[in-house]
């Protein structure tokens, strides 16, 4: 199985979002074996997606929570409302959010025991540095709850807004080896966490990612909003999993 992650940022609202997903599903009508597509729209636009995608195989996800679950803590978003609004997957621990609002690793590792508790599936984000933020991000989650949680490696560099462009495959791979040894010590041997790629992710560039074995999908953030891309990414994904078909 491979995941498409559609990391929407602030780039799309609520009415072009809608157009957006019905424009995907009607790329993808009576196809069968699709990846796993989730769509990360900002917190405003997931009740109408909800309904949009209510009868589709794609997901709902979105880009950020809080760490309590309910209480007084005026303008923040809670795991449980996000599950209770549709979402099933959220994204943690983003370079945006740590650069822009100064989450640390600690504040990240609330939030995700929070979404774990909530039955969310975690896409926790690490960044360059590997080790340090994998480490404390994960401090306290429970080998039983490995199963809902995926991990991006997205180099900051690499973001299309830095301008710099997509990371090397090598360099991707040499990342997700780190990876999986920090996992393993972590959790006591190895586990089957999903590992996914970021980072100036497009249409063109897609497949050379997804064909990869060890790699199990890509998160992607300004392309996702482009019909074209979007299409030619979920194109590449059932194309790394069908080899033979399509
Ligand atoms: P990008 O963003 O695809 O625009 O590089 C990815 C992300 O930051 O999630």
């Amino acid at each position: 199985m491979k995941y498409v992650i559609a990391n929407w940022k602030m780039y799309q609202g609520t009415r072009g979002g809608a157009a957006l997903v019905r424009a995907m599903l009607r790329a993808y009508r009576g196809k069968t074996d699709l990846p796993e597509v989730v769509v990360c729209p900002g917190f405003l636009a997931i009740g109408e997606l909800q309904k949009v995608l209510s009868r589709s195989r794609v997901k709902l996800g979105a880009q950020d929570a809080f760490w309590e679950d309910d209480g007084a803590h005026t303008g923040s978003v809670g795991p449980s409302m996000l599950k209770d609004a549709g979402c099933e997957y959220v994204i943690l621990g983003h370079s945006e959010r740590r650069a822009e609002f100064g989450e640390t690793n600690e504040m990240v590792s609330k939030k995700v025991g929070a979404a774990l508790r909530a039955s969310l599936r975690v896409v926790l984000c690490v960044g360059a540095d590997i080790e340090g933020p994998l480490r404390g991000s994960l401090e306290g989650v429970l080998r039983k709850d490995v199963g809902r949680l995926l991990v991006v490696y997205e180099p900051e560099g690499a973001i299309s807004s830095q301008g710099r462009g997509a990371e090397d495959l090598e360099k991707v791979l040499e990342a997700f080896a780190k990876i999986r040894a920090v996992l393993k010590d972590l959790f006591n041997g190895a586990v089957s966490v999903p590992l996914l790629y970021g980072g100036s992710v497009d249409g063109e560039n897609a497949y050379t990612y997804l064909r990869e074995d060890a790699i199990d999908g890509v998160l992607v953030g300004s392309a996702s909003v482009k019909i074209h891309h979007i299409t030619d990414i979920i194109g590449a994904a059932l194309r790394a999993m069908n080899p033979r078909g399509l």
